[in-house]
Order: structure tokens, then sequence, then C-alpha cells
């Protein structure tokens, strides 16, 4: 097989207070916490880093600020590992057993064995409709804390020139497969391992190198609704209010991240198998199928 997931994401950031905060109002597990750094993870045990130090082992970040320093990919076996190491030149190995490397635009690289999860994953809600009613004497209430199921994707900014190179990268030696190629904005790639419409993108549209997001998929969209709606009262910044993206058709909301771009909460993706193959778009589809619309201003 090969890839199956993302592992762990580190950040470099400079409060690291703040950026523990965030996270513990985003509903990730806190792992661990000294001086200079912070762990968290989703529920299947993602790791996400938050480094205040600046982390020479790692490349040089490719913006100013907080930003995405390192995404390690889960493998499945550790044959698939040593063979796409050696492919992707992922020679030097840290005694976490990651095998680290770093992409063409200047972003690490590691790969290391992907954890299994065992555990249960959580149902639905039960929806109801005329004619498939799901839910009987049994109402609704709020979701409550929403804690995040999964890193599903990252997207990172890349620079218009050698963009081609940056996506050979991870669609060559990582073997990652692309899903939608948006030739004026970027490319959608998803990993072996993963049904999701997309685990990865490279968007060229900024002409920089930077973080743009990382989504974390939740239980359903009461979650992505709540889940938003309690960043908004613990003081964040939301980036982009609800909506549901064309590609993916997930539905989403964002918010601004203290350690560099910005955060999804995302639910209802599309899966896809091997028979969708690679759709390329000479023109960039509408970004959302809808986003909510009020003219209504006078809040409650
Ligand atoms: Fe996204």
């Amino acid at each position: 097989m090969g890839i199956q997931r993302i592992e762990s994401v580190t950040y470099t950031v400079d409060d690291l207070d703040t950026n523990v905060r965030f996270f513990t109002d985003f509903g990730l597990t806190p792992v661990s916490r000294d001086e200079t750094r912070a762990v968290f993870r989703t529920r299947i045990k993602q790791t996400l880093i938050l480094d205040t130090t600046e982390r020479p082992d790692l490349p040089p970040p490719v913006e100013d600020g907080p930003t995405l320093r390192e995404i390690v990919w889960g493998v499945d076996t550790p044959a698939e590992l040593d063979r796409l190491a050696k492919r992707a030149g992922a020679d030097r190995e840290t005694p976490d057993g990651i095998r680290h490397t770093v992409d063409r635009t200047g972003f690490g690289v590691g790969l290391t064995l992907a954890h299994s999860y065992e555990g249960e994953h959580e149902a639905p809600r039960a929806a109801n409709k005329s004619g498939y009613v799901n839910r009987v004497n049994e109402a609704l209430g709020p979701v409550g804390r929403v804690r995040p199921i999964r890193m599903c994707h990252v997207a990172l900014n890349i620079p218009k020139e050698g963009r081609e190179e940056a996506v050979a990268f991870y669609t060559g030696p990582l073997e990652f497969i692309p899903t939608d190629v948006v030739k004026p904005m970027g490319v959608f790639m998803r990993v072996e391992g993963d049904a999701d419409q997309h685990n990865f993108l490279l968007c060229h549209r900024p002409d920089k190198a930077g973080v743009n997001h990382v989504s974390y998929e939740v239980n359903g969209f009461d979650d992505v609704i709540e889940g938003g709606n309690h960043m908004i009262e613990r003081g964040w910044q939301e980036a982009r209010k609800l909506g549901r993206h064309t590609v993916g058709s997930n539905v989403f909301r964002f918010v601004h991240a203290p350690c560099g771009g910005r955060v999804e909460l995302a639910a209802d993706m599309d899966r896809i198998d091997d028979s969708y193959g690679t759709r390329v778009h000479e023109t960039t589809p509408p970004h959302h199928i809808w986003t909510l619309r009020t003219n209504r201003d006078r809040g409650e």
C-alpha cells in the first residue's frame, strides 16, 4: 500500500500560551507541555506539535512568523516505509523512528509507521426526513464539546514558479494520487490509504510559500457550526463563514490560528476510489456551493 494518513504536524510558534489556549478551545486532547513545547492529539491519535524553539533540526521556515514546519505521513508497513523513504530521500532518521526530508518548497516532510487506531468511531447523529425517519422519540440537544476526529487534510501555499516540481515530489516519490488538478489554482491529492477526495493541496494561487490551513474532520454538520461558534465565543477570529466547498463537497468553517494559517472544521467530505481518476479543470470551479447568507444584522 503506502501512505495511510497524516501522522503529525509541527508548527513553530512565538506564544505558546496563546497556542495552547487555541487548541484547547478547539477541542484537541493535550498530551504534554513544558516551557518550549506543547503536544496535542486528535481522536485518532495524530499529533500536533507546537514548538517555540527555532528547530534547527528542521528545514528553515518558508515564511516569517509562526508557521508549519513539517508534516509527517504514516505508512502501513516497515517495508513500505523503507521503500518510500528511499524514493523520497528521507535518509535522516530520528530516535522516534521518523525519516525526514524536505519538499521542493522547503517544508519538512517526514515518514513513519502509521499508528493503528482501534477506538470506536462515534455514529453520526440520526437525521429525519419524510420517508427516511431515523430518529423517533429522541430530541436533539447541543453536540457538547466538539472534539476533532482527525486532521483530514493540509493545504500549503507554494510559488507559481516551480509548481510542477513541487507537486511532482508528492505524486512521484511519495505516490500521492492527484484527484483534482485545478490549473489556475492548485492540485488536490490524496494518499493511497485514505478515501477522502483530498488529504493534501498545493495551492499556487497566492504565489508564495506558506501554510494555508489544516483541516479537522468533526462528527457532522452540527459540530462544524457549534465548534465554530465555540471558537468565536472564546474570542478567536473566524476566517471564513459557514459554507460547503465545491471541490470535495465538505461543509466548512475556518478560524484564524495563532500558529499560522487557519484551521478548518470540516464534515461530509466526498469519499472516492481509484475509479475517480484525475479530474483536470482548465478554470477554477467556484470556491463553494453555498455560504451562509443573512440580511439580518441585529444579532439574535
Ligand atoms: Fe480545506
